[in-house]
């Protein structure tokens, strides 16, 4: 019984970028207290007044980078710049002072950045 439920599952992980959910990860990215990616992107369909701009604006991103790339994005951004402002959505080790309550947790589940990258994947 266990192995026949895992099988779809491990075959599952080489396609996890289709894995996530675009609406979902819509609300991520534009959530003010859960990705907050708009603190410094602007993303289609937003206000204006929330319309980041101390990174480049995301739209036509899907067009730009692959899933794989985006993902890359979310979880090693200093690999693209050392010194850049962007958080580390996947990191949970090796982080100073941080909140009790966020302490050993990342900012994002990997099934959030999942959603996230699907989303971000459909922005054409
Ligand atoms: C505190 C600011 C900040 C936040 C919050 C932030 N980013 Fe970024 N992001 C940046 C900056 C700045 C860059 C440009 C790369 C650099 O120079 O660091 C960037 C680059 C990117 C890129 C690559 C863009 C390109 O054109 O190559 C993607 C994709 C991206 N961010 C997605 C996201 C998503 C999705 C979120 C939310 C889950 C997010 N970012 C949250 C600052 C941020």
């Amino acid at each position: 019984m266990a192995a026949a439920v895992m099988a779809p599952v491990l075959i599952g992980t080489a396609a996890a970028a289709a894995a996530g959910d675009p609406a979902r990860g819509e609300a991520i990215a534009t959530s003010r207290s859960l990705g907050l990616c708009t603190l410094c992107h602007a993303l289609p369909g937003q206000p204006p007044a929330l319309q980041g701009n101390l990174g480049p604006p995301l739209a036509g991103i899907g067009a730009r980078l692959d899933a794989q790339a985006l993902r890359a994005r979310l979880l090693t951004p200093e690999r693209f710049n050392p010194d850049t402002l962007m958080p580390a959505y996947g990191r949970s080790e090796g982080l100073q002072r941080v909140a009790a309550a966020q302490r050993g947790r990342p900012l994002l589940t990997p099934a959030q950045i999942d959603d996230v990258v699907a989303y971000l994947a459909g922005l054409r």
